[in-house]
Order: structure tokens, then sequence, then C-alpha cells
């Protein structure tokens, strides 16, 4: 049997990272470890039901539109036995809890939005009345956890006041084979029988169903969660826009929960709603702070063994919320770092004398080392080399346009995005290329795929949008204080 290596490598953190001021805090803890006093304390037995038995293989993502397929974290997973990274029931309990499928029990810094939108969805049920909410924020920031939540709550409210329970159609737009047939399903969800396959048949089926005063047994309300609600985007954005309309007739009985991962389609679409008197209850999802993810990894892993050294958490709800502040991301960081623990473990260690000896504590979870080659690992890729390697005029496009597309557009012009970096040129006095130079740049820029350049006669109007994450942008030259400061600076 192979001696557990205890290492402490910490050669092996990449050197950026502990540059990295962000983590001026944790820095020092990488050589220094010191575990936690929480490690040791001891935790009781919830329940003795083992949830172990639940397989974390084969799992849908927690994208499809299929809940059931997504596993709910159980109050019975917690162990009494010492935490034992050999023992593989443990390994899979704690994983599971960070699996991004696992829908956990509490749904934690969220309370706002989702009582928000419950409240309002109550309304609807309690008067009859149709209603529609417009939810957006960045990807891994909890909509489509809360939303669906929010569906269950409702449920259970209306059954707790003796209401006619609504239906509840979840449907991720990713799976629909075409956008309209949102509007079958919404007929199926109604149990309506039709013949006709044809989408506008389909759709004024609808329009006439909520244009009638509703037979008294049959005046159930409808919640429909349009999650991935961007899919059904198209040119003229018809669809979009039935749908939410389908809100507005006399006797609708429909609530939409529209779920947008991006955040400026509320720019392009709510005006062209508002002006048609559908006003929806509008709720923004902010990126998760770094307190934030600290917390939701806590509650996610507060029915397993203490697995991690709580620096390293830090370390990681530190980096992920600095560069997008996507929960999928801290959660696969995490997964990483058992990963690269339990592969630590498996290493035969030269200097052991006995293979057998029962391993420390601090030896068996993941310190902050872990994390930080967790960190690099995700975070470096090639395209972070390459961004790496160009030369700084190109880098301070790339910072330019992270900086112009930041929260609010998709694309621009070069025109516009040479203004953004001669602002940037002039706020730190370097001097500007010129407009013939800068748009080479742009050219080989987009031959790299960093940027998209479009086409047009003029060169000042040639479109132009982001090809690769502000994440992998502000990690590529977050080494560098001219580009960290101008990365901060909004
Ligand atoms: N507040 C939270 N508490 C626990 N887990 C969360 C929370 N927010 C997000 N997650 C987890 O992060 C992942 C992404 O969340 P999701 O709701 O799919 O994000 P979005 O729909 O905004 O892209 C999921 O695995 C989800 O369980
Ligand atoms: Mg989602």
């Amino acid at each position: 049997m192979p001696a557990i290596a205890k290492q402490r490598d910490s050669s092996l953190v990449d050197n950026r990272l502990l540059k990295d001021p962000l983590l001026a805090d944790v820095r020092s803890e990488v050589t220094g470890m010191n575990v936690h006093s929480s490690c040791h304390r001891k935790r009781k037995l919830r329940s003795s039901g083992a949830a172990d038995s639940k397989d974390t293989e084969g799992v849908e993502s927690a994208r499809t539109p299929k809940r059931s397929a997504a596993r709910e974290s159980s109050d019975s997973t917690m162990d009494v036995s010492p935490w034992n990274t050999r023992d593989p029931n443990q390994m899979r309990t704690v994983k599971e809890a960070l699996h991004v499928s696992t829908m956990p029990s509490v749904v934690v810094c969220r309370e706002e939005e989702q009582m928000k939108v419950l409240e309002f969805c109550k309304e609807c049920v309690e008067k009859e009345k149709a209603g529609c909410v417009y939810v957006s924020g960045c990807p891994g920031t909890g909509k489509s956890l809360s939303m669906s939540r929010v569906g269950r709550l409702l449920l259970d409210w209306t059954k707790e006041a003796g209401l006619l329970q609504p239906d509840v159609l979840d449907v991720n737009c990713t799976s629909l084979s075409r956008t309209s047939e949102i509007f079958s399903k919404i007929i199926s969800a109604h149990q309506i029988s039709t013949k006709t396959n044809s989408p506008t048949s389909q759709l004024q089926l609808l329009q006439t169903l909520y244009s009638q005063k509703p037979k008294p047994l049959k005046a159930k309300m409808m919640l429909v969660i349009a999650d991935e609600m961007d899919y059904l985007i198209t040119k003229d954005r018809a669809v979009l826009h039935d749908l939410f309309m389908l809100t507005t007739f006399p006797f609708s009985r429909f609530i939409l929960v529209g779920i947008a991962n991006a955040i400026d389609l509320a720019d392009r679409f709510l005006p062209r709603l508002q002006m048609l008197n559908c006003k929806p209850l509008v709720v923004t999802y902010c990126s998760y702070s770094m307190e934030q993810i600290i917390k939701i990894l806590h509650e996610r892993l507060k029915r397993s063994h203490v697995v991690f050294q709580p620096q390293a958490l830090e370390l990681c709800a530190r980096k992920v919320s600095a560069s997008s502040g996507d929960m999928r991301k801290a959660l696969s960081i995490c997964r990483i770092a058992i990963d690269i623990l339990e592969a630590e473990l498996l290493e035969p260690q030269e200097d052991s004398n006995s293979p057998t000896e029962p391993l420390k504590m601090q030896d068996t979870i993941v310190r902050i080392d872990h994390m930080a080659r967790a960190l690099s690992r995700t975070f470096k890729s090639s395209v972070v080399d390459t961004i790496q390697l160009l030369p700084q005029h190109q880098q301070v496009i790339l910072c330019s346009a992270v900086k112009l597309f930041r929260g609010r557009k998709k694309d621009t012009t070069v025109g516009e995005l040479y203004e953004a970096y001669r602002d940037v040129c002039k706020s730190s006095m370097i001097p500007a290329s010129n407009i013939m130079e800068f748009s080479n740049m742009c050219g080989v820029l987009n031959d790299q795929g960093l940027l998209k350049l479009g086409q047009s006669r003029q060169e000042k109007q040639r479109r132009l949008s982001l090809k690769v994450d502000e994440a992998d942008v502000t990690f590529a030259l977050q080494g560098v204080r001219f580009f960290q400061n101008c990365l901060q600076q909004s």
C-alpha cells in the first residue's frame, strides 16, 4: 500500500495567482498553514439515512429542463465517522453537495428576489389575474434555482390557503426544437387536445382561450417559468413578444416568469412591450459577491464533513467574485480542488516510514495551495496565454472592450471602441494609436479569435464584439497594475 503523501509544495502554486493583490490577505497562508479549529469540531448526526448511495455519475446538468433529474441535497448526508479521504462514500457525499445538479435544501442570498416573485405570483393567483415577470442576470447567479423554487413555494402556498392550485410548467427554452414550440407546451399543460401543428394556430388557440371567460372549473391559473428565454430571440423577437402579450388578454390566466441570461435583452425588449401596455415586473440578479459565495458554499457543505480549510474557500470565492460571480464556476473549482487533494493523497510519500500511519487532519483537507492550483487550472487557458502575449496596445483594446461591454451591450462599432480605447489611453497618459492603426490591431485580434469584426464599407461602422470571457481578460491582465486599475474603474 503506498504511503500517503504529505505534500505542501507551495512551488506548485501558480505564481501569478499568488501575486494577485486580491489575494493579499490569504497569500501568507500558503506557506504557513494553520488549520481552522472548526476542522476539529465534532458534528452531530442529523439523520441516520445514508444519502451516499446516490450516484453522482451520469447526472444531467442543472440546465436540463427535467427537474426530476436534479437531485436535492438531503438532511441525511452527515456521517458520524471522522472525515476520511480514503472512504469513497464520504468523498462522494462532499462532491455531490458541490455538484451543480444538486439542489440545495435552502437557497441563501436570493431570499429577496425569490420573495418578490413569489409575492407577485401569489397576488395573481389570489386575484385570478394574469401577469409577467422578467428575470435577468449573468449566468450562475441562481436564477434558475430560485425561480423553480418559487414554483414549488407557490404550490405549497395555494394548498395551504385552500386556493385552486395553478398548473406549473417549468420549461427550459433551449430544449425546444423550435422557438414556437413553447406554445404547444403551454397548450399541453392546459390539457387541451388540439390537432393543429401550426405554430400560428397554436398561438391563436391560446389567444382565444385567454380572451374568453373560463368555465368555473376550468379557471385554473397557469404559471410558466420560461428559463433561458434568450433562446426565444429571433430576428423580430415575435415569439418572445407574443408570449408576454398572452398575459394581456382580458381573461388571461397566464402568469409568465421569463428568465434571461443576457442583461441587455431588457433594454432592447422591454420598451416595446411597455408601449403595448405589457409591463412585466423586472427582477435583476446581481453577480455574487465574495461574502455571498462563501455563504452559499458553507450552506451547501454544512451537512458534509469539514473538507475545506476556510481560507481555501475564501480564496475561491474571492477569485470567482472578482471575475464573474458565477456560482457554477465556484462549485466546479471546489470540486477540482478536492480532486487535486485526492490525487495528492494517492502519491507515494518518500520520507514516510509507515504507510499505515494515520493521516493528520491538515493533510486530508483542501488547503489554500490546493485551491490555488484548482483556480489556476480553471482560469489558465490558451486564451489567457494568448492575451498575455499580446502587444500592449492590443491588450488596451481588449481591456477597453471589456469595460464597454460590461453589463450592457454585446456589440459595438470600431468607431465607438476607438473612443473607449482613446479614453483609456488618455486616463493612463499613454499615446493612443490613430484610427487606422487601431483598426489594423482590431483585425489582428479578430484573426486570433479574441474579437469578432463585421463587414462595412466604412471602417468606423464595422460592428465588433468580444469573443472571450471578461473573466479571461481580467485574469490574464491582473498581474499588471496598469490593467488592474483600468479594469477596476467603471
Ligand atoms: N443561492 C444559492 N444557493 C445554493 N446554490 C446556488 C445558489 N445560487 C446558485 N447556486 C448553484 O449554482 C449553480 C448555478 O445556478 P443557476 O440557478 O443555474 O444559475 P443561473 O440560472 O443564474 O445561470 C447551480 O448549481 C445552483 O444550484
Ligand atoms: Mg439558468
